[in-house]
């Protein structure tokens, strides 16, 4: 790890909104978001490998009266979108350092409300890694609300083609996809879901300037 990397990844423990619980072990806040973290009763929405946070961030400020949090094992990428957050002083968001294997830990059944999977990795050898395989979504049910909403944008056709399969040969159902999001079908989401879907992170850009369509679906899984 380089030195800034260092700093970062120490700097980020002492945040308020950074919370990072035993891997494997019940976090603090499992169950107890809402009363005992955000200190309200809003609907939860988590970021799964956020990175620097560019969704959690650009959403928490279009939704106040939402929580986000962004999840990752990456805690100097995490420092990035935690610092904006207490700079700019957004208070409806989180950043909790877990591997996304564990989710259960840390959330109760039908404790989140709504999930966002961005520019998740592709994991081209390893089908059961990737975070929309049966594995991952059998997960998520577990913690996801009856009839809450998973979206993911992504660059990568395999991990896209394969989340298409995965909808079309499980009872999921799909409410919208896209494989050219800035085509024509940006322009057909009117008001701040339009916004929200403009949004580009880090790896947005990344693989745009090599010239990749960027693809987008959500789907409920119950
Ligand atoms: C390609 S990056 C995308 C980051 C960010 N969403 C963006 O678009 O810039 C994928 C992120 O997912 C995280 N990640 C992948 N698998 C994970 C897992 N099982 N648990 C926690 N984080 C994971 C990585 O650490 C990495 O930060």
């Amino acid at each position: 790890m380089g030195k800034d990397k260092i700093r970062r990844f120490k700097a980020v423990k002492e945040f308020d909104n950074f919370i990072e619980p035993i891997l494997k072990e019940d976090c603090l806040f499992k169950g107890k978001w809402r009363t005992h973290f955000f200190k309200n009763n809003n609907p939860i929405v988590l970021e799964l490998g956020c990175g620097k946070g560019e969704y959690s961030i650009g959403m928490a400020h279009y939704f106040p009266k939402k929580n986000f949090i962004g999840i990752d094992i990456k805690g100097a990428r995490m420092f990035v979108g935690a610092k904006q957050a207490i700079d700019q002083k957004v208070k409806n968001i989180a950043f909790l350092r877990t591997k996304i294997d564990f989710i259960e830990c840390c959330f109760e059944e039908n404790e989140v409300d709504e999930i966002w999977l961005t520019f998740s990795d592709p994991q081209p050898k390893k089908n059961n890694k990737r975070l929309t395989s049966p594995i991952f979504i059998n997960r998520y049910k577990k913690i996801l609300k009856e009839g809450g909403i998973i979206h993911m944008k992504t660059d990568s056709d395999l991990l896209f083609e394969y989340t298409e399969q995965q909808i079309k040969s499980a009872p999921y159902k799909c409410l919208s996809l896209t494989w050219d999001l800035y085509g024509d079908y940006i322009n057909q989401i009117n008001g701040v879901m339009g916004e929200i879907l403009n949004i580009k992170t880090h790896y947005e850009k990344i693989f745009t300037k090599k010239g990749a369509k960027i693809k987008y679906c959500k789907f409920k899984i119950s």
